[in-house]
């Protein structure tokens, strides 16, 4: 993805605040980053603050999969706050040594149930998750799996970096069956149900998906309570 690199030594706030119109405290979060290294897609920073900032200040779980340099639980203290109940997840025995720094690190894979619900446990429930993990199509859709039950009413699941939904090595591919996108149709499939008669595909999630948003490489799924629809003519 070298090709898409920005220019090394460039102004990265500039850029943001000219394409995307977005000058909120995030940008100086990241831009002026002088801690751990925080890698970050310029076109994220507003997206996270359009859905993460609701949660800011108060008192928020918060679980990032995928800590690599520990620079990104440094940013989310940051920006969420002292309040905040802040976890990282990672795979990579070495990150440990972030535990107690910006946040509690837990040492597990993605994909494991048990490690996961022991983790939620731990922080006493989950109001938003992050995934930055492997990016692998089977490690994404495992965690949504069994987190997304996990999540309280009103909370935010974020996967970033699902361009790799088209990378054969991370298990996509070009409209392959086991792209994330495919997946996620069958979400919609599932919000859906009331118009078609084929059940819900995923009972777990796709009954209490009340908005899904994609962006370039981000999808956001929304749970708060779903009632079955109904309309009225009034007047
Ligand atoms: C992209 S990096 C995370 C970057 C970090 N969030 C940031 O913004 O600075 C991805 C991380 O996911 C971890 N990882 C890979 N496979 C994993 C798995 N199965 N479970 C948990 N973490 C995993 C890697 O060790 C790596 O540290």
């Amino acid at each position: 993805m070298r090709r898409l690199r920005f220019e090394e030594g460039a102004d990265v706030a500039q850029d943001i605040r000219d394409k995307y119109a977005f000058d909120g405290d995030l940008l100086a979060l990241f831009s002026e980053n002088k801690g751990e290294v925080v890698h970050k897609w310029h076109h994220y920073i507003p997206i996270y603050d359009r859905y993460f900032s609701q949660f800011r200040g108060g008192k928020v779980r918060f679980l990032e999969i995928g800590v690599n340099k520990g620079g990104s639980l440094q940013m989310w203290r940051s920006y969420f706050g002292q309040d905040a109940t802040v976890f990282g997840i990672d795979i990579n025995p070495d990150c440990a040594k972030f535990d107690g720094e910006a946040g509690q690190v837990r040492i597990g894979s993605q994909a494991d149930p048990e490690f996961l619900n022991k983790v939620v446990d731990e922080m006493g429930g989950v109001d938003v998750v992050l995934d930055d993990g492997s990016h692998k199509m089977e490690h994404v859709r495992a965690s949504l799996e069994i987190l997304f039950p996990r999540l309280a009413e009103n909370g935010i699941y974020m996967i970033e970096d699902l361009h790799t939904a088209y990378f054969p090595k991370y298990g996509g591919g070009y409209r392959s069956g086991d792209n994330f996108f495919r997946y996620v149709r069958e979400l919609i499939d599932d919000m859906h149900r009331w118009y078609h008669r084929k059940g819900l595909r995923h009972p777990d999630l796709g009954g209490q998906v009340s908005g899904l948003h994609i962006h370039d490489s981000i999808t956001v799924i929304e749970k708060q309570p779903v009632h079955r629809p109904t309309h009225s003519r009034v007047g």
